[in-house]
């Protein structure tokens, strides 16, 4: 019996020493994005008024808030577990950290430095102090420039990007109406991304996945605008995001033909989301059209956590968790998809792009 343990704990210690610690290649995630990424960036920036640093926020996983805009993880969390690498701190953080001197170093598992509320455009929501696209990439440039992010581990990292849903929703706001028309108006958006993946790429991303926006005329804050249709979604803003959505997934497919050594994954998260839309029973929902926190019509007139809200016994049951963020339950769905899923994430899921060798 004794000799029976034994020899287990032996193949036991030689199987671990033989089989790498983890089945894929990925050290490190750097997170580019809005608040479906933003992991506590808006609330470590004194600047900003776009907050989720208040409760219920945060209450299923975390027990507290944390500046994430749902009450759990979202998908960048879920992913990096996936990874098994840990979450990423907020940039901000980490960088308040090493200044004070509580750490020395930035963290090596990667850095999240989305910012809720932000966009493609500069001026998406700048008078809320949040941070666009162009500063996040401006902060991961310094922390290169600087040596402060080992270059090596970028061969070793993913690079996650998802952004456009607050330029879209803001085309439809009344006050300060567009001057361009819907198509120029994604277009700019898309030369962003493009510019996007070309600084990233030079800077030494190799594994990028672009992330398509979901139904944003499907959030229950879309009854802030006046005109749009309370009992179905908002079609004209929907056909918005499938234009930018369509521009997204070409240039993902078009990464590895223009970037040299690089792989270009697509993520519809568009199409995951209308599943869930159809046929929620399917997938543990009870409801998809109102937000589970809030108030007023669909509870979408007003975020979560402010005076008055009002909040569902069962968060986990809807689609929404606030006015225009998902619950953690659909992060978690979503999330399967992208890792391990084949049908809405091209040309290879999120497990796979881990483990491909990048030299
Ligand atoms: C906040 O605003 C000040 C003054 O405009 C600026 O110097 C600082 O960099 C901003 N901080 C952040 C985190 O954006
Ligand atoms: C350093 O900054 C971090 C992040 O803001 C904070 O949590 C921590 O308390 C600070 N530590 C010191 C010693 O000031
Ligand atoms: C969805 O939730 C809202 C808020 O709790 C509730 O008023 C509404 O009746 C629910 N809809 C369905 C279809 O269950
Ligand atoms: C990971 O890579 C190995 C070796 O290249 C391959 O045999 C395996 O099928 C890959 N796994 C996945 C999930 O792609």
């Amino acid at each position: 019996m004794e000799r029976r343990v034994a020899s287990c704990v032996f193949f036991l210690l030689v199987s671990i020493s033989v089989t790498p610690a983890f089945a894929h290649n990925v050290q490190a995630v750097f997170i580019f994005g809005d608040s479906l990424f933003d992991a506590g960036n808006n609330h470590y920036n004194n600047n900003c008024s776009a907050q989720a640093d208040f409760p219920p926020y945060g209450s299923t996983y975390f027990h507290h808030p944390t500046g994430r805009f749902t009450n759990g993880r979202t998908v960048a969390d879920f992913i990096s577990q996936f990874l098994g690498i840990g979450i990423q701190k907020p940039f901000l953080e980490a960088q308040q950290e090493v200044i004070n001197g509580s750490r020395t170093e930035y963290p090596s598992n990667g850095i999240n430095f989305a910012s809720a509320g932000s966009g493609l455009y500069r001026a998406t929501n700048s008078d809320l102090g949040v941070t666009p696209i162009q500063d996040q990439l401006q902060q991961f440039q310094t922390l290169m420039d600087q040596n402060l992010v080992d270059r090596k581990l970028l061969e070793k990292s993913l690079f996650f990007f998802e952004s456009g849903s607050n330029d879209v929703f803001n085309y439809f706001l009344p006050f300060d109406p567009p001057t361009l028309t819907p198509d120029a108006y994604v277009q700019t958006m898309l030369t962003e991304v493009e510019h996007f993946v070309d600084q990233i790429y030079k800077l030494g991303a190799r594994r990028i996945a672009l992330f398509s926006l979901g139904p944003v005329g499907c959030v229950p804050a879309r009854t802030l605008i006046p005109g749009a249709p309370v009992n179905r979604c908002f079609g004209k803003m929907n056909r918005m995001a499938k234009n930018y959505n369509k521009g997204v997934e070409n240039i993902a497919k078009n990464i590895p033909k223009k970037y040299p050594g690089s792989v270009g994954v697509f993520g519809s998260v568009y199409s995951i989301f209308q599943l869930y839309h159809t046929t929620p029973s399917s997938h543990g929902m009870s409801n998809v059209t109102d937000a589970c926190c809030g108030d007023g019509t669909l509870r979408g007139m007003l975020q979560c956590g402010q005076e008055g809200y009002k909040i569902c016994d069962n968060p986990n049951e809807y689609l929404f968790w606030d006015y225009f963020h998902p619950s953690e339950h659909t992060y978690k769905l979503m999330s399967k998809s992208l890792w391990a899923g084949n049908k809405y994430v091209h040309p290879i899921n999120l497990k796979a792009l881990a483990n491909l060798t990048i030299t």
